[in-house]
């Protein structure tokens, strides 16, 4: 925690050998004090390094807020504890990307674009058909938010804060529905078009599991249970993929070029593909291929990793784990479903929170530990999960593009500390 005097100081001193500066220091709402080190190489000719960027801020970001010692995540200041009980993901979406909880009318006009934009072009719906059906999702996903933008010319180019609630309700609408066909066309189903009077996740239900002969409905202990997995995933500041979405956007790059790149790296197993890893290690000490124990040894010699475990951020409980724990077993509850995955992860998190050395280096569940639970008490298909968590994450990914805009960034181009070889002259082929 930053002391008095730190959060008093206007600079920074910095003394290497015979050379000092003086650096400007900015404190954040939250009191988050940092050194900005924007005059460093003009004033010194040296660079800071960061393998990582553990302790390098990117940006200064109005949009979420997380104290990672004290477990607390806000989105524009509300807590997601209150968002989580009160909110939709669509008014959470919106609160993202606008700023603001929406007016009823401005919600209503909201809605009506995700409903005037929920289908996806013709042609387009014969491009999943070039997909194998063992093709990942994620990879389906980030190719055809790509070919959207083949389709949607007339918002790759935005001018104001129309165009750009235009660009997101296109998005949010179409990757619930581009991400459905990816299953469908996976599994050899016929596709169903979307319901405009449906809410969002009524919706997503209804084009993943509908037929064109059997119309489901759906539980609204489900429906509920979904809104609330999307809403806890909508936006986590700097990580991975948001910073990629980021560093995408700072090159002037459209707003689906920059999500389709997000879900890319959102895609790796230490990030959003960490929710299907956790799945799989329960499902073997499950089928007993491996026991607890005997996971906790693989893990303490550094020959697995406790997926769902630890964070860059959060020293304790991530707050939306906490969050889904409680909602899982509710779910499950509430259908009748009792799932075995769930009772060994409960003790795998009680054995591990025993131990020293998870304990020691602040590992905590996070939010890929009971997240695939929910999604499988609710029928999504595995190889789906992390589909799901970048459905979530797009309102985040929007908000961050549309503030790299609307601050002018300069390009992202990092600097680096090059440790290769000395200037040498080439050999020609015949004296190598
Ligand atoms: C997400 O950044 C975000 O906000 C991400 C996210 C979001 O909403 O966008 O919250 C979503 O990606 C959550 C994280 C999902 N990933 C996993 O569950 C994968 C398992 N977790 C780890 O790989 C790891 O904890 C990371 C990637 C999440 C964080 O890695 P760090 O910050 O680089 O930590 P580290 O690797 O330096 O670990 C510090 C120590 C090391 O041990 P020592 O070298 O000190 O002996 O802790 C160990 C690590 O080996 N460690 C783990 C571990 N996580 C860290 N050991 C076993 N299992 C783990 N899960």
């Amino acid at each position: 925690m930053p002391t008095p005097a730190m959060l008093a100081a206007k600079t920074a001193e910095l003394t290497i050998g015979d050379c000092k500066t003086e650096l400007p220091v900015v404190v954040g709402t939250e009191q988050e004090v940092a050194v900005d080190i924007e005059k460093l190489r003009a004033e010194t000719g040296v660079i800071t390094l960061d393998d990582g960027y553990r302790n390098t801020g990117s940006v200064k970001s109005d949009i979420t807020f997380i104290n990672g010692e004290e477990g607390i995540l806000r989105y524009r200041g509300i807590p997601i504890e209150q968002l989580a009980e009160n909110s939709t993901f669509i008014e959470t979406a919106m609160l993202l990307i606008f700023g603001e909880l929406p007016s009823a009318d401005q919600f209503a006009h909201f809605r009506s674009l995700l409903s005037e934009h929920e289908m996806i072009h013709e042609a387009m719906r014969h491009s999943f058909l070039g997909f194998p059906a063992t093709g990942h999702p994620m990879a389906i996903l980030s190719s055809m938010i790509n070919t959207l933008s083949c389709y949607n010319t007339d918002v790759l180019e935005m001018d104001d804060e129309k165009d750009v609630e235009n660009a997101a309700a296109r998005l949010i609408s179409k990757i619930r529905t581009v991400a459905a066909y990816a299953y469908r066309t996976s599994q050899g189903l016929p596709l169903v078009y979307p319901e405009p009077e449906y809410s969002y996740c009524r919706n997503f239900m209804h084009l993943m599991f509908s037929s064109p002969t059997r119309q489901l409905e759906f539980d609204p202990d489900v429906l509920r249970a979904l809104s609330l997995f999307l809403i806890l995933h909508a936006d986590h500041e700097q990580n991975c993929s948001t910073s990629t979405v980021r560093m995408v956007a700072s090159s002037g790059a459209n707003l689906f070029a920059s999500c389709a790149a997000g879900v890319c790296a959102l895609w790796g197993p230490l990030h959003g593909g960490a929710n299907v890893a956790v799945i799989d290690q329960l499902q073997r000490i499950h089928h007993s291929d491996m026991s607890v124990p005997e996971l906790m040894e693989l893990v303490k010699q550094r020959k697995e990793k406790l997926y769902g475990f630890g964070h860059r951020v959060y020293r304790k409980y991530d707050p939306r784990a906490k969050i889904l724990r409680q909602h899982v077993t509710k779910v499950l509850d509430k259908l009748g479903k009792p799932d075995p995955l769930l009772d060994i992860a409960k003790e795998l998190e009680e054995v591990a929170l025993s131990d020293d050395f998870f304990v020691s280096r602040d590992l905590y569940p996070n939010v890929d530990f009971y997240s695939g639970i929910l999604l499988r008490a609710i029928g999504i298909p595995t190889n789906m999960y992390t589909v799901m968590f970048a459905i979530g994450r797009m309102p985040g990914w929007i908000a961050n593009w549309k503030e790299v805009r609307e601050a002018n960034s300069s390009i992202y181009r990092p600097r680096q500390v090059y440790t290769g070889q000395p200037k040498r002259d080439y050999v020609p082929f015949d004296q190598r």
